[in-house]
């Protein structure tokens, strides 16, 4: 883990405003894994007070890059950034995907921004493993497929892809999909990857799941970050140390 100071090299504008920035770090993008994540302070004034968590989404040569939208006040901020800005990060946190498993088929499973990791993921995957990756959202608007392989959408409204969630797109193909051994990757609402985690038991398919939550400190002083285990109903893991990224078989959701 470590304390950079990593200039913004290009800002690339996708649809339905959603930034992307590629940031110059060869300190972190040489050591970084999927599902990794960096808490970045947004300001040098002391609003606001803490770091932001966001997911590396992709790495390329001394680069990584990040995704997000603009949600609150350290978003907002983010996004007035300008190409020759430096931004304050803290990384690589966490705990990420375990991708080198023994499995055939790569199961991604995103909802809304939840894609933001995957492209990432589907850079170490990509010639290694078969991919089948499910994008949901609640409108066509709320799609994301940058840097994605072999996808299946879903939307809410019907707006785009399949009508109906993300879970139900992957009930519905599971036969298409269904041969070696797969493995599930999850990002997104908690509702998503409570369906991700049911699907994946009732089929006996092993399952990753990135969870998120509210951080302050991002590696595991602050205790505040708690997500329960499955061990036993008094035992609590952390999600910036123990996680973000989970085996379904271990956090109660
Ligand atoms: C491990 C991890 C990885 C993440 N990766 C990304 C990423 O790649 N791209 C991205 O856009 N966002 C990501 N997030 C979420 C991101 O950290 C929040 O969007 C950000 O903190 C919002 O800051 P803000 O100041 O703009 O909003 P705030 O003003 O802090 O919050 C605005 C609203 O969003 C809610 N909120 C804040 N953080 C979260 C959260 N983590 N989950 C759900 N609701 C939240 C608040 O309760 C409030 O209602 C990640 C979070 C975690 C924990
Ligand atoms: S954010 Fe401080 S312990 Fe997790």
């Amino acid at each position: 883990m470590t304390i950079t100071q990593a200039q913004i090299e290009e800002i690339i504008e996708l649809e339905y405003n959603i930034h992307l920035f590629k940031v110059k770090s060869p300190e972190i993008a040489n050591v970084i894994n999927p599902g990794e994540f960096l808490n970045i302070r947004i300001s040098d004034l002391p609003i606001p007070l803490l770091r932001r968590p966001f997911s590396v989404c992709d790495v390329e040569d001394d680069f990584f890059y990040l995704m997000f939208n603009t949600m609150g006040m350290g978003t907002k901020l983010l996004s007035l950034k300008k190409p020759g800005e430096f931004l304050d990060v803290l990384g690589p946190l966490g705990k990420g995907f375990n991708f080198k498993d023994d499995f055939d088929r790569a199961v991604i499973i995103g909802g809304g921004l939840g894609a933001a990791p995957f492209p990432f993921l589907t850079k170490m995957l990509k010639s290694k493993k078969a991919i089948s990756t499910f994008i949901g959202g609640r409108t066509k608007s709320d799609v994301i497929t940058y840097g994605l392989e072999n996808i299946s959408i879903s939307t809410d409204d019907g707006s785009y892809g399949f009508k109906g969630n993300v879970i139900q797109l992957l009930e519905k193909d599971f036969g298409k999909i269904n041969n070696g051994k797969l493995k599930i990757f999850a990002c997104g609402p908690t509702p998503m990857l409570v369906g991700a985690k049911d699907f994946a038991e009732k089929n006996n398919i092993e399952c990753e799941l990135s969870t998120e939550c509210v951080m302050a400190c991002g590696f595991g002083i602050c205790q505040g970050c708690p997500i329960q285990s499955t061990e036993d109903e008094d035992k609590y893991l952390l999600v910036c140390k123990d996680g973000p990224v989970f085996n379904s078989k271990d956090v109660v959701l």
